[in-house]
């Protein structure tokens, strides 16, 4: 592995001295690549909410910190001050230990964009507990997975969640989560929808009639550097998701910093990021990136295009917005409704927007810019992970040139490389290859939660010495890096990452399934779609009827996201003679790039792929 150069070490021990810490590192990194056991800041204490609340109230107590915009425009927003947020936090925390959270202990969060998640999930960083969060289009079935993987000792819901004209019943998908099981000891409920639900006496408790009366002082719970912050659930392109474990004082330094290098953020500035709480963008840049600058954070509970596609641009003129940091898919989204709607906005506020979770497309580059940016914001394309924890490549708003489609250079800090096939780092500046990082980061995520082996053979063991991100790149004469998407069977649906493997695993479990397989299906809107190609144990059935069910099984698996866009019913899918499925030729089918197939001759069963192609030209028409 590639030992950090002096200036490098120079580089974050100073930017760590500029965060409060309640005892000072005695060595700064340590471990390799090899054995996957980097560990920064050891010998440090500290908490990453004293960083993010105390230290701003002597200047900042009267400064939003939040300002929450319901996902009906007709409620009222509201907002948080610091000093409110730090009261808010502390109390939660005492919450949290009269329920008998303690250091270490792990909490689920499992809610709707409110101001209560971003509480609650502070509160837990407060009292040195650990969040996992788990999205709310999950069904119940992921859910418990991801509670029996982590152990988490509590679950913190809603009743309801609007999300668009949509109310998602999570404490009722809770219960059904925990039906039979006493995984859970302590299910905290926090009114949102005031709909019916039942409660479980003994388990079950409404934080509304829990919060009453406790205590507003809660002193930060000093945390090891190395203790874990929280465990992030992510799809890989094997088996089922992988707890990623970031811990406190690491992912504390890159993801403050990052922040202001990105987004140049200044003290008046209205920071929106439009991702939830339940993915890395919204841990890292909804939550945590902002606070610990002393910024104010934008949380919306609602959809882009709800009640109609003017809403975005509302929230931008309503709260005067400067800093606005979306997906490209609901970039696309936006794009679809025309150019009149953002253009009878104004936005003057504007003045940096960025990109995340898929590569973006010059031509929404351009609608972005031109349209929603009036050709005056900088667009900062980021580049980074579950893994990293915070942004990795990146323009910085006004310093570096943009180009479309290209995230452009690594951060300060960062030293990224292009592989080769055969695990060569080429040293040519133009080139394409695999992406790496060739040496470590604080932010980087330490371990899969529970299984070590399986986090060097994921991201350390493709290329010895290297972190392996799972994506290629482009590199150009300028040293700007173009990312052209993932190498491994990871499909990334509206910048969601969705693992083939999981999605296959789901759709075998319907009875009349044989086998089947998934993959990556351009898609003007969503970046990616998911195409299944499936067969099926008789082909009495009814299609219709058979693709209908294979759907719901999905979303009872996994949820919603990972529904297919399209399903193929086949009679046989091509294979090497070991049996491998040739994915390969699957995308180029799906891809309608059949020229493109190569040879097949090595094929167990090649004269498939003819038929195949024929009944998907049926389809299509
Ligand atoms: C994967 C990570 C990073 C937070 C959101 C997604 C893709 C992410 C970009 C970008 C091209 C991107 C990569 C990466 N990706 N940002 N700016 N350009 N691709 O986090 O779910 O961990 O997914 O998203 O393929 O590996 P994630």
């Amino acid at each position: 592995m590639n030992k950090l150069t002096s200036e490098q070490s120079t580089y974050w021990s100073e930017l760590a001295n500029t965060y409060v810490w309640k005892k000072k590192w005695d060595t700064l990194v340590s471990g390799d690549f090899y054995k996957a056991d980097i560990k920064w800041f050891e010998g440090a204490e500290l908490n990453i909410t004293e960083n993010c609340l105390d230290r701003h109230l002597e200047k900042r107590r009267q400064k939003k910190a939040l300002i929450f915009e319901p996902n009906d425009p007709k409620e009222p927003s509201s907002f948080l001050t610091y000093g409110e947020l730090h009261l808010s936090v502390c109390r939660f925390a005492n919450l949290l230990k009269s329920r008998g959270i303690n250091k270490g202990d792990v909490v689920c969060f499992y809610m709707g964009m409110t101001p209560e998640f971003m509480i609650g999930v502070l509160a837990c960083a407060r009292i040195g507990a650990v969040h996992t969060v788990v999205f709310g289009g999950f069904s119940p079935l992921s859910l418990r997975g991801r509670l029996e993987d982590s152990k988490a000792k509590m679950i913190v819901t809603h009743d309801g969640a609007y999300r668009g004209d949509k109310n998602t019943p999570l404490k009722d998908m809770v219960d059904e989560c925990l039906e039979g099981t006493d995984l859970i000891k302590t299910v905290l409920v926090v009114k949102r929808t005031n709909q019916e639900i039942k409660m479980k006496e003994g388990r079950d408790y409404y934080y509304e009639a829990l919060i009453k009366g406790v205590d507003l002082h809660c002193a930060p719970v000093p945390v090891k550097a190395e203790d874990p912050l929280f465990i992030l659930y992510t799809s890989g392109s094997t088996g089922k998701p992988k707890g990623l474990l970031h811990t406190a004082a690491g992912y504390m330094v890159h993801v403050g910093k990052s922040f202001m290098d990105v987004f140049q953020y200044k003290e008046n500035d209205i920071f929106w990021c439009t991702a939830d709480i339940g993915w890395i963008t919204g841990h890292s840049y909804t939550t945590y990136g902002p606070l610990l600058n002393g910024a104010t954070t934008v949380m919306y509970e609602g959809i882009p295009t709800y009640p109609n596609a003017s809403r975005f641009w509302e929230i931008i003129e309503k709260h005067k917005i400067t800093h606005l940091y979306t997906a490209p898919t609901a970039i696309r989204a936006l794009e679809k409704f025309g150019n009149e709607i953002p253009d009878s906005f104004q936005m003057t506020t504007l003045k940096v927007l960025g990109s995340v979770g898929e590569p973006i497309n010059e031509e929404a580059w351009q609608w972005y810019s031109k349209h929603v940016g009036k050709d005056r914001c900088p667009i900062v394309d980021t580049w980074w992970q579950t893994e990293t924890g915070g942004i990795m490549i990146s323009p910085q708003a006004g310093l570096t040139k943009t180009k479309p489609g290209y995230a452009t250079l690594p951060l300060p800090g960062i030293v990224p490389c292009l592989l080769d096939e055969k695990g060569k780092e080429i040293t040519d500046m133009v080139a394409g290859g695999n992406l790496c990082i060739k040496t470590p980061w604080p932010s980087l995520a330490r371990t899969i939660y529970g299984d070590h082996e399986r986090f060097i053979q994921t991201y350390f063991s493709t290329y010895p010495g290297y972190y392996f991100t799972g994506d290629g790149a482009r590199r150009e004469a300028d040293g700007y890096y173009r990312l052209t998407g993932r190498v491994d069977d990871v499909i990334n649906v509206s910048g969601h990452r969705i693992g083939t493997a999981e999605v296959e695993e789901a759709i075998n479990q319907h009875p009349d399934v044989v086998e089947s397989a998934v993959v990556g299906l351009p898609h003007p809107v969503k970046g990616q779609g998911l195409y299944a190609f499936v067969i099926a144990r008789t082909n009495t059935r009814n299609n219709n009827d058979l693709e209908k069910e294979i759907r719901e099984t999905v979303n009872k698996i996994i949820g919603p996201i990972a529904k297919p866009d399209l399903i193929q019913i086949v009679e046989g899918l091509p294979k090497t003679r070991s049996g491998k499925i040739m994915r390969r030729v699957l995308r180029k089918i799906v891809e309608n790039d059949v020229e493109n197939i190569g040879d097949t001759s090595t094929l167990l069963n090649p004269e498939i792929i003819e038929k195949m192609i024929q009944e998907k030209k049926t389809l299509d028409s």
